[in-house]
């Protein structure tokens, strides 16, 4: 692998370079059959480069590759290997502008609001899971006087890593890094629409790793995710995506009986007490429904629930707050919302769109103007828009939309809308608007959910353990249990000294 690579800020010429590769065993490779498919850029629907259309020989090298190299990786000391991991987090430091700028290029996310927000937390996972191999302890048991017995935790193997395109970078660093310093190597399949900045993460990463330890192929969920899932040499699979992607991947490994951890969407409710301060509940909604993001989150607070003496007002207050935000081109500084993902994402949305406005009593509030300019007619713009008047058993309260969409449902008593906020399929996260204690702790205590916030909306940070309940997924993120508990097994050694 090439030492020292500089940081390139033109996404384009980036792009161009990155065209066509797979980053298998340290070198970076076609796919065996030569075939590729094109990227596109989602504010003007041009193509920007192309990546690998990878497919199961594809995976097998690089399964290989990992395998090979995990032996000696697992061997390392610990602390050593997370002293690499951190080192990676000190070089992306240097290439945060350049991720930012590429990962809003190929997802159409804005900049300043998001990519470049994206690019920083990157070296803030691999910086936290850099900190914690010396945290890969084990017990000793007192099983008898005569011996010793004690538990390791061992790595699995080869981890394979199945990431989705809204926050490609992120959700990747948030699995590889745990997996690596656990003593795992990786090969992760990045997402159809977003391969570029995961696989120059991965190509920056290398220059410190080992070759081997760290694989990234690019290809569709059948041709290229499928066959990762099924190598009999992968012991782990980590997923992020649909619920439907999901269960496909959780069937597949468990016909291997293999452990799977898997994120899954969500519809987050965020419940607005009558008592609540009005200002910061409006914030909160904003940046917890990420208008910035196109609202393509999976904590989305997608169902707003607020308390007749508030509703009007809110809404009033929120559609002026996302009125004030300006879409446009995801490179421009001055944008706050850039595009949704793809075209199949938009008319998904625009299929939810259409469905609340059909309902009979709902009303559409649409906000924040779609941009203009000849360069950004063929952009996937969607104006935000908030619903009222549709009940919490309406679709568009129930499925996940990924959209940005909101439905702001009144309530009057807490148990009311304790019961319609629970009312739901998912379980990823929710929020509570409160003064009042007693309310915060007793809704903390019952919502179904694996996040619950009261008074604000941040999203995963290392360090907490982030995953859902119900159908938002299993297994746990972010955190040191959750490379514990999900990258390593544990092995029981007994020292008969008799
Ligand atoms: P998806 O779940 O199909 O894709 C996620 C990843 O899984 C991609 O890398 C994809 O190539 C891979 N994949 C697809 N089929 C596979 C298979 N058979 N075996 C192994 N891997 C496979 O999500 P998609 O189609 O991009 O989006 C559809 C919906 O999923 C969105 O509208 C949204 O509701 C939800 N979603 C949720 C995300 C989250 O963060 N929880 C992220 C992305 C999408
Ligand atoms: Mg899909």
């Amino acid at each position: 692998m090439t030492e020292h690579i500089s940081p390139d800020i033109d996404p384009h010429r980036l792009a161009r370079t990155l065209s066509g590769f797979n980053l298998i065993d340290g070198e970076l490779v076609g796919a065996r059959s030569g075939r590729t498919f094109p990227v596109v850029n989602p504010a003007t629907g041009n193509e920007i480069g192309t990546a690998p259309f990878s497919e199961a020989a594809d995976v097998d090298a690089a399964v290989s590759a990992a395998q090979r190299a995990q032996r000696a990786w697992a061997g390392m000391a610990a602390r050593k290997r997370g002293a690499l991991v951190a080192e990676c987090a000190r070089l992306l430091g240097a290439h945060v502008e350049e991720l930012g700028r590429l990962v809003a290029l190929e997802t159409g996310k804005a900049l300043r609001t998001e990519s470049r927000v994206e690019a920083s937390v990157v070296a803030d996972a691999l910086q936290f899971y850099g900190g914690l191999g010396s945290e890969l302890k084990g017990e000793s048991v007192p099983f008898s006087p005569d011996m010793l017995t004690v538990t390791t935790r061992e790595p699995i193997g080869v981890v394979g890593v199945i990431i989705p395109w809204n926050a490609p970078m992120m959700l990747m660093a948030l699995k590889i890094s745990p997996a690596l310093v656990a003593g795992n190597c990786v090969v992760v399949k990045s997402a159809e629409e977003s391969p570029l900045a995961v696989l120059r993460v991965c190509q920056l990463l290398n220059q410190v790793l080992p070759r081997g330890v760290l694989n990234i192929v690019a290809g569709y969920g059948p041709e290229c995710g499928a066959p990762l899932v099924q190598h009999p040499a992968v012991g782990k699979i980590t997923f992020t995506g649909s619920v439907e992607t999901g269960r496909i991947v959780a069937r597949a490994a468990g016909e291997k009986l293999i452990p799977v951890t898997l994120e899954l969407g969500g519809k987050s409710p965020m419940i607005v007490m009558g008592d609540a301060d009005l200002d910061r509940a409006v914030a909160g909604a904003v940046a917890g429904m990420r208008f910035t993001r196109q609202g393509q989150s999976c904590t989305a607070a997608s169902r707003i629930f607020v308390h007749e003496s508030l509703h009007d007002a809110f809404v009033t207050a929120l559609k002026a707050k996302v009125d004030a935000m300006k879409m446009g081109d995801p490179l421009d500084e001055a944008t706050d919302i850039g595009t949704v993902i793809s075209q199949a994402q938009l008319d998904k949305v625009k299929g939810y769109i259409e469905s609340g406005r059909a309902t009979l009593g709902a009303a559409a509030v649409e906000c924040s103007a779609l941009p203009q300019g000849a360069s950004l007619r063929g952009g996937l713009f969607v104006r935000p828009v908030l619903f009222t008047g549709l009940g919490n058993s309406h679709r568009l309260a129930r499925e996940e939309i990924f959209g940005p969409v909101t439905c702001i449902i009144k309530f009057s008593s807490y148990e009311e809308v304790l019961a319609m906020a629970n009312d739901s399929a998912y379980g990823l996260a929710a929020t509570i608007w409160t003064r009042d204690l007693k309310t915060a702790l007793d809704a903390a205590r019952r919502l179904e959910a694996g996040f619950v916030q009261v008074n604000q909306n941040i999203v995963v940070q290392p360090g907490l353990s982030y995953g859902g309940v119900k159908q938002s997924g299993l297994g746990r993120e972010a955190s040191l249990e959750a490379m514990l508990e999900h990258f390593t097994h544990k092995k029981t050694l007994i020292f008969n000294m008799q």
